[in-house]
């Protein structure tokens, strides 16, 4: 079966967030948005065809997985990522920003340190700052238009505010780093050696480009597993995100129950059943669809990448080597930040992700998402281009 996802579907007055809010965050009504992190692709057919059913029985009663539900997930992780998982290891959260708020409250106090590695994921910053913790940042270094760690900071930082926790983002978003073995085993090596706990959000695991493969950090070392809160979700790979179901993986049993504590402490206990019942229907049925869905968007890439060279030389992609999100460095057409988000919103019309966004060594930069048909990329580009060519608002 070939998967239509050059297909445009109106996302319009669907409640959807990314399409109906424009205005209430302050942009124009008709904004073309390519910003928050989810897809203008319909799910997979099976997983559509599974809340149908369970739509149709009537039911949406207090519900919880079944021996199926953790069969399929770990049957997903054996299988693309060569990891074993155990049935007890699996704390199951709405969300993966709610996994990593509540991972941050369980194992650690109030003021107590806090590492991630900007430019990244916002909500990493803002889980941390909301939380009362110490934000530290060991910033990603940027060469020859590479992003790498920089482990000497990465250490000092870690002892000199006495890090408690680190939040990994592997793959990263927003650079598109898909971490080696080398570099995740470096970072693990000290985090065990200085007893920092070890938050792995790999929510974009799913999405590599060829030549690159993702290593889940937890599997790399039996020390790494004691020392780690792996948090996984169907929600990015099968455009779930509003189903609000994610699958956190903590081998210690010691972690597990002070992070379970937590959420309970938070009041959440079940749940949502159609989140369930897609995560299970993905995880069996998904895999040709999410092949296709990645040669689609190995096809955006290519067409980002040709465009720009192309047509705004000044713009340069940084190489993804996973995520559906690419990260432009907009260095080169002699704007600032606000020059340039004024360019892009008022003169463009497109709405992007700002590179200040995502803290420190984000400024210059825009992140934009290319899980869209080529034809919604095509305009985003076009579009793009016109506004550079005649930037007289600025
Ligand atoms: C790195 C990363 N983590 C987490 C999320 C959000 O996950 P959730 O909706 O499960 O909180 C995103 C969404 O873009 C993300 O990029």
């Amino acid at each position: 079966m070939q998967y239509p996802f050059d297909r445009l579907t109106d996302r319009r007055n669907t409640d959807s967030l990314k399409y109906d809010f424009a205005e209430k965050r302050g942009k124009p009504r008709d904004i073309l948005p390519l910003w928050v992190a989810d897809m203008d692709f319909p799910a997979p057919p099976a997983v559509i065809e599974a809340l149908t059913e369970k739509s149709r029985h009537g039911i949406f009663g207090y519900s919880e997985g079944r021996e199926d539900y953790f069969a399929a997930l770990s049957g997903w992780y054996c299988k693309n990522f060569d990891w074993e998982i155990r049935p007890e290891w699996l704390v199951k959260t709405p969300s993966v920003v709610f996994a990593i708020c509540a991972a941050i409250r369980a194992f650690t106090k109030d003021q107590d340190a806090v590492l991630i590695q900007q430019p990244v994921y916002y909500p990493f910053t803002e889980s941390i700052v909301s939380n009362n913790r110490k934000l530290v940042v060991n910033q990603l270094i940027y060469a020859d238009g590479k992003y790498t760690i920089d482990l000497r900071d990465f250490e000092e930082k870690i002892v000199q505010n006495q890090v408690k926790l680190f939040i990994l983002c592997s793959p990263h978003n927003p650079v598109g780093r898909v971490w080696t073995e080398e570099e995740l085993t470096a970072m693990g090596d000290i985090c065990v050696k200085h007893g920092v706990i070890v938050v792995s959000d790999e929510i974009h695991a799913d999405f590599v480009y060829p030549g690159h493969r993702h290593l889940v950090f937890a599997g790399l070392n039996p020390a790494f597993s004691e020392i780690t809160v792996t948090c996984t979700a169907p929600t990015k790979t099968f455009n779930l995100a509003g189903l609000q179901i994610s699958n956190i993986l903590i081998a210690n049993s010691a972690l597990r129950t002070r992070f379970r504590h937590e959420i309970g402490r938070a009041g959440y206990s079940q749940p949502n059943v159609m989140g369930l019942v897609a995560c299970r229907a993905a995880y069996t049925q998904g895999q040709e669809w999410l092949d296709q869905l990645r040669a689609y968007l190995a096809g955006n890439l290519d067409c980002v990448r040709q465009f720009l060279q192309a047509q705004i030389p000044q713009i340069r992609l940084v190489e993804p080597e996973g995520t559906y999100l690419v990260w432009l460095d907009c260095r080169g057409l002699g704007l600032d930040d606000q020059q340039r988000e004024r360019l892009l919103v008022e003169k463009a019309g497109l709405w992007l992700d700002t590179g200040t966004m995502f803290g420190a060594g984000g400024e210059g930069f825009e992140r934009v998402n290319i899980a869209c048909p080529r034809a919604t990329l095509k305009e985003a580009l076009g579009r793009l281009q016109k506004s550079v060519e005649n930037p007289s608002i600025t």
